[in-house]
């Protein structure tokens, strides 16, 4: 039943809500007041955050141990697929989860292997030795630089190649089901800033008496409050403050929310610019009483709003630039429409987790190959100035052939993948600046550090996705 009474209207809230924004009526903005103050919107997760594990293929060598280490000094959750168990344990501690395979038997890459996993990092390597010897840990042939005669002690076509395709063809199921995703708000961890960063827009805005709030509770954020239609009102909203760094979401297709509602009709709200009362972007969806949902919001269908007056005219949603977010229950749809589910009086929103969906694909399996792949039985190529795996290529099993049809299999899985070619790989400590370069002609040095940072980085590099790159130190 719709009021039709006459209430208090509450001024100091009225003040609350425009001070809490940043616009005192009249004067307009002093939101630069309150970036001085320091009131910053870091509760935004601006990083990529998908779930699921990273599996590290090749996690006792020596990119792969260190790929692993700093994945689990990051806190991002990191398997390791290790030959055998004890000497990475060994290597790596207690902590780090290890589940034991050998790429060139498919029997042993089994579901526990790739449980939950998001992408594969491939070290993987052909054991490859000093003729004369190496240390137990491998001293000689981690050095790099001095050369060695070298030798094969395992068969490439095995392990760079047959290993590889089996690894990427046993991923590719559990890889498939993924989807590029970034989370903007993590309602279920607790957010320090979080009440400087959302506030309440009810109608007391212009004179109504609603009245609302949001607030972290266990596991979600509650968007509770009373509609109330007194005073020719009706509505009741919260909103970020404007975000001090716009959020560029354009390669994403939408928002995502996880909510539990109350059977209410709410509408989500973008803004595009920091325009207090600009244009908002709007998108109703419905709730079940008490039931936990997914409910996505393209961002091609929001409607263009002036106080819920369609703008026929606006531009698209500018997805480059959101700098706010806003819930609402309102009486009102578009245009004079009324929401046909309303009623006034309590409500409650849960929200779990907002996020912007399909993005485009991330790297999935991201493998070190080398640089000179191409060159063995390339005319015109001068043996004496490449590096000794191209010159020993016939020598060392066609080591470098075999590589270069793993990367193949690569290629061809349809996984979405990054090849990544290093020239000389040393145990320098790195920080050096990487250069990278196409078509195989590239000679020099880079850091196993650096690498395996580099293949860290690449997990969240859509623009590398289905790319091979040499690589070395500039
Ligand atoms: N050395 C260079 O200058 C250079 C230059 C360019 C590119 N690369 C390439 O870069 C990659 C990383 O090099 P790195 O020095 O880190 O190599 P690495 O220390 O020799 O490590 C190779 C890893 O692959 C694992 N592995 C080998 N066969 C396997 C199998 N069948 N199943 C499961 N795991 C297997 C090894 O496990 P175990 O511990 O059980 O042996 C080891 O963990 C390699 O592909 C290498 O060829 C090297």
């Amino acid at each position: 039943m719709v009021e039709q009474t006459r209430q208090n209207w509450d001024f100091r809230r009225f003040l609350d809500t425009l001070g809490f924004f940043g616009e005192i009526p009249f004067i307009g903005s002093f939101t630069w007041l309150q970036k001085l103050l320091g009131m910053k919107d870091d509760a935004i997760l601006d990083s990529p955050n998908s779930p699921g594990v990273v599996l590290v293929a090749g996690a006792t060598g020596g990119v792969g141990k260190r790929v692993v280490q700093r994945l689990h000094q990051q806190g991002i959750p990191v398997r390791g697929l290790v030959r055998n168990a004890q000497r990475g344990r060994e290597l790596l501690g207690d902590e780090v989860d290890l589940v034991e395979a050998d790429i060139t038997l498919p029997e042993t890459l089994t579901p526990k292997v790739f449980e939950n996993i998001r992408a594969v990092i491939c070290c993987t390597g052909t054991r490859v030795q000093p003729v004369e010897g190496d240390t137990p840990s491998r001293e000689k042939y981690y050095q790099g630089v001095k050369f060695y005669l070298p030798e094969v002690a395992e068969t490439p076509e095995y392990i760079e190649y047959q290993g590889v395709k089996n690894l990427v063809n046993a991923a590719k199921p559990y890889l498939k089901q993924r989807q590029n995703e970034k989370m903007i708000f993590d309602f279920r961890q607790p957010m320090p800033n979080f009440n400087s960063l959302w506030g309440a827009v009810d109608d007391v805005v212009m004179g109504g008496v609603s009245e609302s709030g949001i607030r972290q509770i266990s596991g979600a954020a509650l968007f509770e409050g009373n509609v109330s239609t007194a005073n020719s009102g009706g509505f009741a909203s919260v909103r970020t403050r404007p975000l001090d760094q716009p959020l560029d979401l354009s390669d994403y297709e939408g928002i995502e929310l996880r909510v539990r509602g109350d059977g209410n009709r709410y509408k989500f709200i973008l803004r595009g610019d920091d325009r207090w009362d600009g244009i908002s972007y709007c998108y109703s969806f419905d709730t079940v009483y008490n039931i936990w949902m997914t409910v996505r919001i393209p961002f091609a269908e929001l409607i263009p709003n002036f106080r819920t007056k369609t703008i026929e005219t606006a531009e698209p949603f500018p997805a480059a630039t959101v700098t706010a977010f806003q819930l609402m229950l309102s009486k009102f749809e578009y245009d004079g429409e009324l929401n046909p589910t309303f009623s006034a009086g309590g409500f409650r929103l849960e929200l779990e987790t907002m996020k912007a969906y399909g993005g485009p694909p991330l790297p999935q399996f991201i493998m070190i190959s080398s640089a000179g792949v191409t060159r063995p039985g390339k005319p015109g190529l001068n043996l004496e100035d490449e590096p000794p795996a191209v010159r020993m290529n016939d020598q060392l099993g066609g080591i470098l052939t075999w590589k270069l049809a793993g990367e193949d299999s690569v290629r061809e899985s349809g996984v979405p993948y990054t090849v990544v070619r290093p020239c000389a790989l040393t145990e320098d400590a790195g920080g050096k600046v990487l250069e990278r370069d196409r078509g195989d002609t590239i000679k020099g040095q880079c850091s196993r550090n650096d690498i395996a940072q580099l293949c860290i980085n690449l997990l969240n590099a859509p623009e590398d996705t289905n790319t091979t790159f040499e690589v070395r130190e500039k």
